[in-house]
């Protein structure tokens, strides 16, 4: 949860209060007003700089730190999307321990190595980027800009970053790759219809991706409150731009159902999928495959056993269920499990260069980020992509030098102690 979600919580707290019987018999809202007011800032220590929330950004350069972008994306997105950005599920347990994970690990800095240069190169099945930060597919992106996955393809070119594209995308794989010009991975939704998957996978092997990440968390309901409470308040029309009639129509309008045969299809997610699944799926397509959303190191070891090249430990951001379990609290069995016989990439919750750090001392390869660029994305479009990017590039640089690792292979587990 960003800082000004933290503000917006507390004032609706307050807001509880003042009107709470509790505080009714005199001076209760002035004692919540006193007590309890948001401090500009709090608990950061650094009361001299607050955080304000009120004044927004108005270029990308201004951005400190990605929180400065959510603020400003929030103005510009209607409420019905911003929502669907920023919703966890049920009361959001999860959304807020990918945060507080962090908390639970500290940094145990090296000195007198000479940091004078840090190389962040990084080799991601076979391919080497500047950095280990890789961009998350996120669906449906021309809902937060114009630009859209297009827009983020090109940030992505920009830094040389990894980027991975959702089945949800708005723009086909097609143009992504133009735009990014290079080869990205895929990220497979498989459906209750194997041919769906059949025809996604097939496509876009022959676009060029090069790894299909095939989702394993999104098999069942889930309740998006946040989303759901900020839907009230939107009143534009939501059927000019979403076809409602039925969930074919609905989906021929994104950029990868278009072409594929959806008769049949009920569900964009897979509630039946077991690891046979995989086994299909490397007889159709020679593309390097990995199972995005593990949370347990049994799992894990599964993966590696039935072949896969990866994992990506995630709990979608928390957008999957609220089982309050964060990655980085998972990540350190997941490692100790799987003994360096597959690449393991993880994501959720991480914002600074030092969370990114943390994993990477824990033995994971590569970070995924979701939130922040989009945050860049509904504020700037492609330029406050690009933005949000380099500010994470620019901490991680920072912060192996703070700890003394002149490159990543220097980020070892010693480095990381349990707080
Ligand atoms: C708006 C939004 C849409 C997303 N869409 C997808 C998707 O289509 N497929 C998928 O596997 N993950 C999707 N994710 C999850 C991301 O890939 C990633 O796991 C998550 O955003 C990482 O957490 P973070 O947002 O805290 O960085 C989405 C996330 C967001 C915020």
């Amino acid at each position: 949860m960003s800082e000004f979600d933290q503000a917006a919580n507390r004032r609706r707290f307050l807001q509880f209060l003042a009107g709470s019987p509790l505080l009714a018999a005199g001076g209760g809202a002035a004692f919540a007003n006193d007590v309890l007011l948001p401090k500009p800032r709090q608990p950061d220590p650094l009361m001299w700089g607050p955080l304000e929330p009120q004044n927004l950004i108005k270029t990308p350069k201004e951005a400190i730190n990605v929180f400065d972008l959510e603020p400003v994306c929030r103005q510009n997105v209607p409420p019905a999307h911003f929502g669907y950005m920023a919703s966890g599920i049920d009361d959001e347990v999860t959304l807020r321990a990918n945060r507080e994970g962090f908390l639970k690990f500290q940094l145990r800095p090296r000195r007198l190595v000479d940091v004078s240069k840090v190389s962040m190169k990084t080799e991601i099945l076979g391919e080497t980027y500047d950095s280990p930060i890789v961009v998350a597919p996120v669906g449906g992106q021309r809902s937060f800009h114009a630009d859209g996955e297009a827009g983020t393809a090109r940030a992505a070119k920009a830094g040389n970053h990894l980027q991975i594209l959702s089945t949800a995308t708005s723009f086909g794989v097609e143009e992504v790759i133009a735009a990014r010009s290079a080869p990205i991975w895929f990220q497979l939704y498989a459906t209750n219809k194997w041919e769906v998957s059949e025809y996604l996978v097939k496509r876009v092997e022959k676009a060029g991706c090069t790894a299909v990440a095939v989702t394993v968390d999104r098999n069942g309901g889930r309740n998006q409150e946040t989303l759901f409470r900020l839907m009230k308040g939107d009143t534009r029309q939501c059927d000019a731009c979403h076809d409602r009639s039925s969930l074919q129509a609905n989906l021929k309008t994104r950029g990868m159902w278009s072409g594929a045969d959806l008769s049949g299809l009920t569900h964009t997610q897979s509630s039946a999928m077991t690891w046979d699944f995989f086994k299909k799926l490397r007889d159709i397509t020679k593309m390097k495959i990995l199972a995005k959303g593990i949370l347990a190191w049994e799992d894990a070891v599964l993966a590696a056993d039935a072949g896969l090249d990866g994992i990506i430990v995630s709990n979608h951001g928390a957008r999957s269920e609220d089982s309050g379990r964060s990655t980085i609290d998972a990540l350190p069995e997941i490692v100790e499990a799987v003994k360096g016989r597959i690449p393991i990439l993880v994501d959720s919750g991480f914002r600074r260069g030092s969370d990114v750090v943390k994993a990477l001392c824990m033995g994971a390869t590569a970070v995924c980020v979701g939130r922040p660029y989009i945050w860049g994305l509904g504020a700037f479009g492609q330029p406050g992509v690009e933005r949000a990017l380099e500010m994470l590039r620019v901490e991680t640089y920072a912060m192996m030098q703070q700890v003394g690792a002149p490159s990543i292979k220097h980020l070892v587990p010693a480095m990381v102690r349990r707080a």
